[in-house]
């Protein structure tokens, strides 16, 4: 069994990898750790009584490096690179589910903040499974997409060798509230999210140069790409919807049938994607259709797993020679 920790264990997507590492067969949970620590799991997360009972600890570099030979970073970015140097630099293998390490240096200087730990950028491995599967294998640490940019990339990749580059991609995207962490805040209020849909940072939101940057990393391809997420009074859950202008005639569902035919947690559907019949799994579901040069790809995760903590758990088991797919969640919590 190799030993691992999660630092940000209180969080949302500390949740999801600690309800997962509790029985992987191939990992053992030796670390979990906050900012204040000095609790345990299952007072943070009632929800846990009577399935873990575990110490949390204030986190500390130190700790890690002398416990774990694997972490996950379930941090807020800014605070992922503080602790990631320092544990990369002791040789644990670093998960981080931040924007820190997923990006460019210029493109996160732009949209986050300066980055405290350019040294290692270029041994991040940009965790999205299926375009990044053997790079993950030898990697020390790995990146986690955003949870809207995964979505979206699953959803149009395909799909960009057939669309024409001078034509924008408009992104229209619905995320369930968990998808801003715990953290309580006005606009995502009971009160005021109730039986309410609306558009927030619309064709400003940092995860459109994401995208962009990994269409064109991935596909050569200069990409225009405008990005408007909405939050909706969901828990979890995220729909993407993507246009795009064809160049040519294609059958959309035949083009991700073969693209993914290798990839068991994409699952092509033939009508349009919903957030429930994913919710609680790894799976990303998703739809195409075409009207002349029209194309409207529908992308369907959880956004707490697929979106982030499953992701990075595929990642793990791929870094630490493990089988992908190894104790991910794939039962929806379907009704
Ligand atoms: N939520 C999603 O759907 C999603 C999807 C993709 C990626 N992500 C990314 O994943 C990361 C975590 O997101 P989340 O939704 O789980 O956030 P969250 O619910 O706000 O949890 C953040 C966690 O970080 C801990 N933390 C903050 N500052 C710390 C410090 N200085 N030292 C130790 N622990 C510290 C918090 O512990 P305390 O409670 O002790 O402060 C808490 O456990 C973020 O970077 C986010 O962007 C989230």
């Amino acid at each position: 069994m190799i030993k691992v920790g999660v630092v940000g264990a209180s969080g949302y997507t500390g949740l999801e990898l600690v309800k997962m590492l509790v029985s992987h067969p191939g990992f053992e949970l030796v670390y979990l750790a906050t900012t204040q620590g000095d609790t345990m799991i299952e007072t943070l997360h009632p929800s846990l009584e009577g399935v873990i009972s575990m110490g949390v600890e204030k986190a500390s570099v130190e700790e890690v490096a002398k416990r774990c030979e694997l972490v996950f970073l379930a941090l807020p970015h800014k605070t992922s690179m503080g602790f990631a140097k320092g544990l990369l630099e002791a040789g644990v293998k670093v998960v981080d589910l931040s924007a820190d390490y997923r990006l460019e240096q210029d493109t996160y200087e732009a949209n986050y903040c300066e980055h405290e730990d350019s040294a290692h950028l270029p041994d991040a491995v940009y965790a999205l499974i299926e375009y990044y599967r053997d790079e993950l294998k030898d990697a020390k640490l790995a990146a986690g997409p955003g949870c809207y940019p995964t979505a979206t990339l699953l959803g149009i990749l395909p799909f960009i060798p057939y669309l024409d580059e001078k034509s924008p991609l408009f992104v229209d995207a619905k995320s369930g509230l968990s998808g801003a962490g715990k953290k309580l805040t006005e606009m995502t209020s009971f009160v005021n999210m109730n039986e309410n849909i609306f558009a927030y940072n619309a064709l400003k939101h940092r995860h459109a140069p994401e995208i962009a940057e990994k269409i064109a990393k991935i596909h050569g391809a200069k990409m225009h790409v405008n990005f408007v997420p909405h939050l909706i009074p969901a828990t979890r859950g995220e729909l993407v919807s993507v246009y795009g202008v064809l160049k040519e005639e294609i059958d959309p569902l035949e083009i991700l049938k073969v693209h993914y035919k290798n990839d068991p947690f994409i699952r092509i559907r033939e009508t349009p994607v919903d957030i429930k019949s994913t919710a609680g799994t790894h799976f990303c579901d998703i739809y195409a259709a075409r009207n002349g040069n029209a194309l409207f790809v529908s992308s369907a995760i959880d956004n707490l797993l697929r979106g982030a903590s499953s992701q990075a758990l595929a990642a793990a088991n791929l870094m630490c020679g493990y089988d992908e797919g190894l104790g991910l969640p794939t039962i929806p919590y379907m009704p």
